[in-house]
């Protein structure tokens, strides 16, 4: 009754058909990074029922205390990522150095960068989080990677993705050919093609910001969100609605389903701190930059599209500003002014 619908690993096998020259070596890791996130889903899933809620009691690079659910999905992520021979060497949130490939295995063409657990703040209240990542090619020279190798600009991406665990845990997926999302069957643990062709609309009456910090805007931001505040009555001449959850990954999602806008911009309280934003270019800013655009949508720091940033550090952050095109171009000439 079910056999005709078309799953993630039949539809990464059927697009690298027309790749000419593919070894199968992509379709394999993208089959090791849904894995991994089959296994995040199930743990993420079950929470205070297998003891994974709360603090690790530690803290990461960024100086964020961890959740058990961030160290637990990064072991994840590089236990089903390391043995199969596709990847050069691995980079996330929760590793303040690159994860070279052990010498066990045999060494593979790729890059891997994640965010094992977007949103960790939202676990122990049962929203939702997710898993961010983005594939880059090893330069073909390279004897043993180093940081220096990850600093590609997102334009270099060869794919990227991220999963949902919501009331459904989907995968939303793009090799630079569309965007393309997958909603996991529980009962046969396998993602389906359940959202074709994912297209982000033009225009919106819709934003997401976290408000607490509008003291600290910079003029740009304010004037934008200060014109949806006023509705009807302002100069937009509508009304606008807000959401803020928390988690990046079910506000792109969010934009990707009906549209909107989502900003973590620059601001005085992350200047203060040396900071260049809040989120991190290389396992949050790109990959999710890269679906935007895919879907039709735009991504900006403010003043320049995220994907052309050359990285300058394994953990850098940018200021973040995407998702309706009409809206990101009218905010973007807000900050030209
Ligand atoms: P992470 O949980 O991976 O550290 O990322 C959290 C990010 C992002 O998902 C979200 O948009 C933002 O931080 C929330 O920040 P605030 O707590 O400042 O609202
Ligand atoms: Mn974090
Ligand atoms: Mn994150
Ligand atoms: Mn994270």
């Amino acid at each position: 009754m079910h056999n005709n619908r078309t799953t993630i690993t039949q539809y990464i096998i059927e697009e690298q058909r027309h790749v000419a020259g593919a070894t199968g070596d992509f379709s394999g890791l993208l089959n090791d990074v849904v894995t991994a996130c089959k296994v995040i889903s199930n743990l993420v899933n079950h929470g205070a029922l297998v003891g994974v809620l709360g603090s690790a009691g530690q803290e990461n690079v960024q100086g964020e205390t961890q959740k058990k659910l961030d160290v637990l999905s990064n072991d994840i992520f590089i236990r089903s990522n390391e043995w199969a021979g596709h990847l050069a060497a691995m980079a996330s949130e929760e590793m303040e150095e690159i994860y070279p490939i052990p010498a066990r295995y045999p060494r593979g063409k790729y890059l891997l960068t994640f965010d094992p657990l977007d949103g960790s703040s939202n676990t122990d209240v049962n929203v939702s989080v997710g898993t961010i990542f983005s594939i880059l090619r090893c330069a073909d020279d390279v004897v043993e990677p180093t940081e220096q190798d990850f600093l590609q600009p997102g334009t270099e991406q060869v794919a990227a993705g991220y999963a949902l665990y919501g009331p459904s845990t989907m995968m939303v997926l793009t090799t630079g050919n569309g965007v393309n999302g997958f909603t996991l069957d529980q009962n046969i643990g396998e993602f389906i093609l359940t959202h074709p062709g994912m297209t982000i609309p033009a225009d919106t009456r819709e934003f997401a910001i976290n408000a607490s910090n509008m003291r600290f805007w910079e003029p740009p931001v304010r004037r934008y969100v200060d014109e949806c505040l006023a509705g009807r009555e302002g100069v937009r001449g509508e009304d606008f609605n807000m959401r803020w959850i928390a988690s990046m990954v079910a506000e792109v999602h969010r934009i990707l389903t009906r549209g909107g806008v989502f900003m973590y911009p620059m601001d005085e309280k992350i200047r203060a701190k040396g900071q260049g934003g809040k989120l991190r270019l290389l396992y949050e800013a790109n990959p999710m930059a890269f679906i935007v655009e895919q879907a039709g949508g735009a991504a900006i720091t403010g003043r320049e599209r995220i994907m052309s940033l050359q990285p300058e550090a394994l953990h850098q952050r940018v200021p973040v500003i995407l998702g309706s095109r009409n809206e990101i171009e009218r905010i973007e000439g807000y900050h030209q002014r």
